[in-house]
């Protein structure tokens, strides 16, 4: 049976920032180029960003790339590649700019410049304890202002877009070169492959391995079960960030900007208690300080509630106008699902999964790179990672809040450049098609419409959901992993026998979660089987039986590999492009 086949010179996968700025750039340079989405490219999940987007702009006081820069290699735990951090640092300000230029609504300063304010780990003068008014906002809704800017460029622009066709599988010939996807159209239930001459993986992170995060319900890991299907690796995958504040039982993100406006942190007695794990930076120190700082608090008998099980977030003395000006979407959030209006009375949060730092292996161009012929980073011919599903790495052990905004948009367009680039310098003619090209997606659908009996979908992902929460959360326990991964494994097989009732085609969303259920195995297996072999603590990996960081054996990036279940190390790169290398040192806040 061979699937109808659709040509472009590019593809892209995933309508969210990244996607979005780098199909802009094709669009833009008179390519044909596909983005195919399983969303509406508005409702992708970078909708939900709320505090902002760091560039050093100076508007509210002096600020440059180079301290920018020096904040995020002491905040990815010196596992960032420094030469990625800087290219990222020095393109900021461009791209906002750039973006403001296309119609972005900002708030804006008296002076009719962007607003900025602080947050997280954000300096001024490498690190000293005056923080930088680095992130630039509209409110509290910044990632959903940049995704209708951007989206309202591409449509301008002419991007074909495919909504509600989910990316299944890559499509590698014989020599590994990628010539692009197969994909499901949901409306019709039929797949079709994508032939292009550059295909974008942008589908964003994963954090629905877990019971608890503030991701949306598409963050399935699609990008990343696709490349580790095809055989590439995973790099960094134990790396989970944890955001300090999500509203308690419900997971809903409460942006860090709360804390940027001058919020903070209580435990039961009333006390601001990230005055004694941060002396400098308080509530405004790196994530992985306050969330693990805050789940301190609660395991030490200092949580609030009769279960003594969260902490509360204050704001109330900000004042209403405060409030309703600068972070009107959280009030609404709390008023919602906490039942507290931040205007009287504190937020209940704890911290919940929020971003994957680890991803598939990118450098600043966005070319996806692997270990091959004895290069550690040979470049996949045809194929570029871009947004929360690469590992570019510029956020290392630790992202930043307001870098993942500014990543989307720096390697969107760098990726987009990069593609523009090669496929100008192609043949005319498409490398063609190798005769197995849908085979694995028809194997996968085959299976799945003909299982007659099998566990249900639902049973296997909240299990692994669960699992992932209990075994790989924000402090790590050595047995805890050992467990996790092998019940992973379990997990993993029975995901193998699943069945669904619903054999029809049209809009059969239990055949998409069932499909979704492949990327979910992949990633939370990547993730348990690295954490559990990185025996060391840095930025989200904190272990209880190896507290310290160890540069001296772990200042390396993980690659796991499907394929046999297996890891593989790769150095970090500690020479930035054009400035001195900042040395790993002692991390405080
Ligand atoms: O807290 C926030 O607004 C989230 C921002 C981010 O993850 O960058």
């Amino acid at each position: 049976m061979s699937l109808p086949v659709r040509t472009f010179d590019a593809i892209v996968v995933g309508a969210g920032g990244s996607g979005l700025r780098a199909a802009l750039e094709l669009s833009r340079a008179g390519l044909r180029v596909a983005v195919l989405t399983k969303v509406f490219p508005t409702r992708s999940h970078t909708v939900a960003a709320q505090g902002g987007v760091a560039a050093p702009l100076a508007n509210s006081g002096e600020d440059n790339w180079h301290w920018h820069m020096y904040d995020t290699v002491k905040g990815s735990d010196y596992l960032g590649d420094q030469d990625a951090i800087e290219y990222m640092c020095r393109r900021a300000v461009e791209v906002v700019i750039e973006l403001e230029h296309m119609g972005m609504p900002f708030d804006r300063l008296e002076n009719g410049k962007i607003y900025q304010r602080p947050f997280g780990g954000h300096t001024q003068d490498y690190g000293s304890a005056k923080m930088a008014m680095r992130a630039c906002a509209a409110a509290d809704r910044t990632g959903h202002a940049m995704l209708h800017t951007l989206y309202q460029q591409n449509v301008h622009a002419n991007t074909q877009f495919f909504v509600e066709w989910m990316a299944l599988d890559l499509v590698r010939d014989a020599e590994g070169d990628v010539l692009g996807v197969t994909a499901l159209e949901m409306e019709t239930g039929e797949a079709s492959l994508f032939h292009a001459k550059a295909t974008l993986l942008a589908t964003g992170g994963a954090g629905r391995i877990f019971a608890a995060s503030t991701n949306a319900f598409i963050n399935t890991g699609d990008g990343l079960g696709m490349a580790a299907r095809a055989g590439l690796p995973l790099q960094d995958m134990e790396f989970y960030q944890f955001h300090p504040t999500g509203v308690y039982g419900a997971g809903v993100l409460i942006t860090e900007g709360v804390r940027g406006e001058g919020g903070y942190l209580l435990n039961k007695n009333g006390e601001r208690f990230m005055e004694r794990y941060a002396p400098n930076a308080k509530d405004l120190a790196s994530r992985d300080v306050v969330s693990r700082a805050m789940t301190t608090e609660i395991k030490e008998g200092r949580g609030c509630g009769p279960d003594a099980d969260h902490v509360m977030l204050k704001l109330d003395h900000l004042g209403a106008d405060v409030i309703n000006q600068r972070l009107p979407g959280i009030r609404e959030i709390a008023i919602k699902f906490a039942n507290a209006d931040p205007i009287r009375e504190p937020i209940p949060v704890v911290p919940t999964v929020h971003y994957q730092m680890g991803g598939i292996p990118a450098n600043y161009l966005g070319e996806v790179v692997v270990p091959a012929g004895g290069n550690d980073e040979a470049v996949v011919r045809g194929l570029y990672a871009a947004g929360e599903c690469s590992c570019v790495s510029v956020h290392g052990a630790n992202r930043l809040g307001t870098n993942s905004l500014l990543d989307l948009l720096v390697f969107g367009k760098s990726s987009g450049e990069q593609m523009v680039k090669s496929i100008r310098a192609m043949p005319e003619a498409h490398k063609p098609l190798p005769k197995d090209a849908g085979e694995r997606s028809q194997a996968r659908l085959v299976r799945l419409d003909s299982a007659r009996s099998g566990e249900r979908v639902a049973e296997v992902s909240n299990e692994l959901r669960r699992t992932m929460q209990a075994h790989c959360g924000v402090f790590r326990f050595p047995e805890l992993l050992i467990e996790g991964v092998e019940k992973m494994k379990a997990i993993a097989a029975r995901a193998e026998r699943i069945a669904i009732e619903d054999k029809s085609k049209v809009f059969n969303t239990a055949r998409i979660e069932a499909l979704e259920l492949d990327n979910l195995v992949e990633t939370a297996m990547a993730t348990v089987v690295s954490a559990e072999a990185r025996k060391e603590s840095r930025g989200a990996q904190a272990r209880s039986d190896h507290p310290d960081r160890d540069d001296a054996n772990w200042l390396k990036h993980t690659l796991w590999y499907k394929d046999g279940n297996r890891l593989a190390y790769k150095p970090v790169h500690l020479k930035p492009l054009s400035v001195d290398s900042f040395e790993p040192k002692v991390r405080t806040y």
